[in-house]
């Protein structure tokens, strides 16, 4: 019996490919709803699946023992119950390493557009709005000797670092580790971060630990002229907290690609100017989606092959 292989979503070619090699490739033509992948796991020996669909104990036990890996196509496994996967002896893999510079990339688009307000002016163009060339329209705040302060020192908290000389940021990272620097910046506490930071952003994943790690209290420490930039997932913040923060102006703005509940974005920031609203996109460009898949893929024909995978979680 050929290996069945279950793809929740239909990925690049090469990917596919990969897959084809290593066993019967069945891809889902739409996305599944949870009954749906429920029905389609059963009975398969790998599921490569997006972070939007959620990977339980009851899918597990709908896949049932046939089932030796999941393979998510994201580097965040937030979908998937790891303890439930564990007790049943499935491996989880996730794609870590090839979308760092993406979402580093990403993340400085983002600092830029809401610093500079890029966002507002393209707004005002298109409503016709603009009346002309004018000293005081739209004034960003500068990056030159400003302080970067990055939450989480992972891969892409360190990359996005990385990218500050050119803008002439000092950076500081806040993390749990016992390290006095990282990369030759200082570890400093978050309380330190927030209130000495020019530009919060936060690069860890969401765990019970991070869940509303932004929250009232938390933004309260902030500088007033300071923005929060989210591109990792939308639950570290209190979105609730945030509109509060923003309209209160106890913060100059936030730049977000992840919210808690996607794709609902709360009306409360969509009725706020000094916010970027992007549609988790942090890693969508055409070579790192295709690199995202091909590893996915990759890891799913080495279990199969009786191999490790090459990014376990
Ligand atoms: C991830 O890989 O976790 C990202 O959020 C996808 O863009």
């Amino acid at each position: 019996m050929p290996e069945s292989i279950l793809v929740t979503a239909r990925l690049p070619a090469g990917a596919l490919q990969i897959l084809r090699d290593a066993g019967e490739v069945h891809v889902a033509e739409a996305p599944l709803d949870p009954d749906a992948l429920r029905e389609q796991a059963r009975g398969r020996s790998a599921i490569v699946c997006l972070l939007t669909d959620r990977i339980d104990a009851d899918l597990l036990d709908a896949a049932g023992s046939s089932l030796r890996i999941v393979a998510n196509v994201a580097v965040g496994f937030d979908n998937i119950d790891r303890d439930a996967a564990r007790e049943r002896g499935v491996i989880v893999t996730n794609t870590s390493g090839v979308l760092t510079e993406a979402v580093a990339q990403f993340t400085w688009a983002l600092l830029l557009t809401v610093t500079r307000r890029v966002a507002e002016g393209d707004r005002l163009v298109r409503r016709g709005a603009w009346t002309g060339w004018a000293f005081d329209l739209l004034p960003g705040m500068e990056l030159t000797g400003k302080l970067l302060g990055i939450v989480g020192a992972g891969r892409i908290g360190r990359a996005v670092a990385v990218k500050a000389p050119a803008f002439g940021m000092r950076v500081v990272f806040a993390t749990r580790s016992a390290k006095e620097q990282v990369d030759g910046h200082p570890v400093i506490s978050l309380d330190e971060l927030l209130v000495s930071a020019d530009v919060v952003s936060l690069h860890l994943p969401l765990t019970p630990d991070t869940r509303h790690l932004i929250n009232r209290r938390t933004l309260a420490r902030m500088r007033r002229s300071a923005f929060l930039i989210n591109t990792s997932r939308g639950a570290l913040v209190d979105e609730d907290a945030l509109i509060w923060a923003l309209e209160e102006r106890l913060i100059a703005g936030a730049a977000l690609d992840v919210y808690a509940n996607e794709p609902d974005v709360p009306p409360g920031l969509l009725a706020l100017e000094h916010v970027v609203l992007a549609p988790h996109i942090g890693s969508a460009t055409r070579e790192t989606r295709a690199a995202m898949a091909e590893l996915a893929a990759r890891n799913v024909a080495a279990v199969l092959q009786g191999q490790p995978p090459f990014t376990p979680v």
